[in-house]
């Protein structure tokens, strides 16, 4: 049996980790990862040599700098940076190691912030971005443009994805790089401990979002690395769509957390509505299976487990 190389640069975060849960121990893969610390992606000559030597099949670039509102307005410059120079490094470092096949993710908030529900890959740059995250939607857009253009002019088979907002084990719960479902769990989660009588969200909680958890999206991907041609991007959704003050309710319920939750209508919102038309994915044979609910309960169990694991090393290293 011929074995492929597969090359996850990211795999230490939410994509990359769930991506070697679904390939680790497959007979037909050898799974090539690198830390940070072994290579900075934003360095074009370490990755051209990391490539050269590593020789993968298929590149899987499931690294880049992402986070939530909060992040993308305090580091603009890093978002766009470190998009642009990762996409740059890899798409071109992978062409010249020879890689037949790479896949690439774009973002939901590379589509215009008044698009059409839902939204299509020909609605890409037909209008402004959400100016809260567009540092990281033009890089996002670089990124797809990049793939593109390589197969245009050297026949590579470079795919873009665009998933819409990710969850599950391995998420950033809190601190600036929170993704919004799972800095909700960790908000609720201290707020029940701490027995506070309510807590305070971000907007006024009517921005529409669609959530996937990330072991569908790592199926997704082995969806389009044996079936998408690469020609266009494809859009990966749930389907389903609930508003922030919907999921809220939500992970309120799993956490058994009684207090109030008011509404900071000060804060930003996002995107009104951002919402995926999936089809060309689900006409390939994908479709995702974990419901919301039951997808919030596994990762806050997760974090439940992480958290306790955290803190007795913490009380390990000072006793
Ligand atoms: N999460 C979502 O909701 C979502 C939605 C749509 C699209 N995407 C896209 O999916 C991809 C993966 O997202 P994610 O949520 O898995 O991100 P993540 O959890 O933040 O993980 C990012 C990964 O990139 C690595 N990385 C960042 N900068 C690096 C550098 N300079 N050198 C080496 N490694 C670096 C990180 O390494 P460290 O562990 O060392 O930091 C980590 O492994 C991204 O392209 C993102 O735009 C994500």
């Amino acid at each position: 049996m011929p074995i492929e190389a597969r090359y996850i640069a990211g795999h230490t975060g939410l994509l990359g980790q769930a991506l070697l849960r679904a390939w680790e121990g497959r007979p037909d893969l050898r799974l090539v990862t690198a830390t940070r610390q072994e290579l900075d992606l934003t360095d074009a000559r370490a990755v051209e040599r990391f490539l050269a030597a590593a020789r993968p099949d298929t590149v899987i670039l499931a690294a880049g700098r992402v986070g939530g509102i909060a992040a993308n307005q305090a580091q603009p410059a890093q978002f766009i940076h470190d998009n642009l120079m990762i996409e740059a490094n890899l798409i071109h470092g992978a062409w010249k190691a020879g890689v037949a096949r790479l896949l690439n993710f774009g973002s939901g908030c590379m589509y215009p912030t008044a698009c059409p529900q839902p939204m299509r890959p020909e609605q890409l740059m037909t209008g402004p971005v959400e100016p809260t995250s567009e540092p990281y939607a033009m890089a996002k857009l670089a990124g797809l443009s990049l793939c593109a253009a390589y197969n245009r002019q050297y026949g590579t088979r470079f795919i873009s994805a665009i998933p819409c907002t990710l969850y599950g084990p391995g998420d950033h719960f809190e601190g600036p790089d929170a993704h919004v479902l799972s800095a909700l769990i960790a908000k609720f989660h201290e707020a029940k401990a701490a027995r506070r009588p309510s807590v305070t969200l971000w907007g006024s909680g009517n921005a529409r979002r669609e959530f996937l958890h990330v072991d569908d999206m790592a199926s997704a991907c082995e969806t389009l690395l044996s079936r998408a041609e690469g020609a266009e991007p494809i859009n990966v959704g749930s389907g389903t769509s609930q508003t922030i003050r919907e999921l809220a309710e939500l992970i309120r319920g799993v956490v058994g957390y009684e207090g109030g939750i008011g509404w900071d209508a000060s804060r930003p919102d996002g995107a009104p509505d951002k919402r995926l038309d999936s089809s060309a994915i689900r006409a390939l044979g994908w479709a995702p299976r974990t419901e919301l609910r039951e997808g919030i309960e596994r990762t806050y169990a997760w974090f439940r487990e992480h958290q306790a694991r955290r803190s007795s090393e913490v009380a390990c290293v000072s006793s």
